[in-house]
């Protein structure tokens, strides 16, 4: 089985090919994942909440997000995973490298951060020395303190142009990959249009080259509250391989995420 390359991901945004990925924790789960075809996995902080019942990301250190990832690589050793550097752990472009470094070690193809303009120094470095960076925009929830709670954003026009102007630079400076959360259709698809890199959705309506969610979000555990762009695909499915499946298959098909699930 040959490894899944950046490259492959470009390709597809080229063919038009909608891909589906997902978060992932564990070995077991990063298993079944590559081998009902998902081959891009997250290694996200929302491991924080998800699995360490936290109420924010912002707890989560690099050693965790490190632990998890050599636990996906385990089950996955064909896959491309994306490690997320963690709340404070890039304030400066020397410290996202010394924890980008730690990541890429412990079996990371590429690091993810969350913020727009003010990272472009830092993603330049990184990917100068040889370390590939995913870009987040939209509703980064490292933020949810500036935001006051997980918001939808670039609702308006100054703050779309910002946003758009944010990926732009973000592409620029060397980022290969954009994941982006919680944003109006219409902004998704100017981004995604925009860029020559892929862009990832997630609450990003089904415009984007690629879709994300939190495996929790694609199984109905989602303790209390269900945000509108989650689906759950086991209850559909009724075991978990076919819900995978169902998950791959509806993004393909530009089915996921529906108007239900896409914000106006
Ligand atoms: O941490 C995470 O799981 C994420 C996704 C929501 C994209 O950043």
């Amino acid at each position: 089985m040959k490894p899944t390359t950046l490259s492959q991901l470009r390709q597809w945004k080229q063919e038009k090919h909608k891909f589906a990925t997902i978060t992932a924790y564990d070995a077991s789960f990063a298993q079944l994942f590559a081998e009902q075809g998902i081959s891009v996995m997250l290694i996200g902080d929302s491991l924080g909440m998800v699995v360490q019942g936290q109420d924010s990301t912002l707890p989560v250190t690099v050693e965790e997000i490190a632990y998890h990832t050599r636990c996906v690589r385990r089950g996955a050793p064909h896959a491309l995973l994306l490690a997320d550097l963690p709340f404070m752990s890039y304030a400066t472009p020397e410290q996202a490298f010394e924890s980008a470094a730690v990541l890429m070690r412990a079996g990371g193809n590429m690091v993810k951060l969350e913020g727009g303009g003010w990272l472009c120094d830092t993603v330049r470095m990184l990917t100068e020395r040889a370390v590939p960076v995913c870009g987040h925009l939209g509703l980064t929830p490292q933020s949810v303190n500036i935001f006051g709670g997980y918001k939808v954003q670039g609702r308006d026009e100054v703050a779309a142009n910002q946003l758009i102007k944010d990926a732009m630079m973000l592409e620029e400076a060397g980022a290969q990959l954009l994941v982006l959360e919680c944003v109006p259709v219409d902004l998704a698809r100017r981004v995604t249009e925009e860029l020559s890199i892929p862009v990832i959705g997630i609450g990003a309506g089904n415009v984007t080259d690629g879709q994300i969610l939190v495996m929790h979000d694609a199984f109905g555990i989602t303790g209390g509250h269900t945000p509108k762009f989650a689906k759950d695909f086991l209850s559909e499915a009724g075991d978990i391989r076919s819900a995978v499946r169902l998950y791959v298959d509806q993004v393909a098909q530009g089915v996921y995420p529906g108007e239900e699930h896409s914000f106006k």
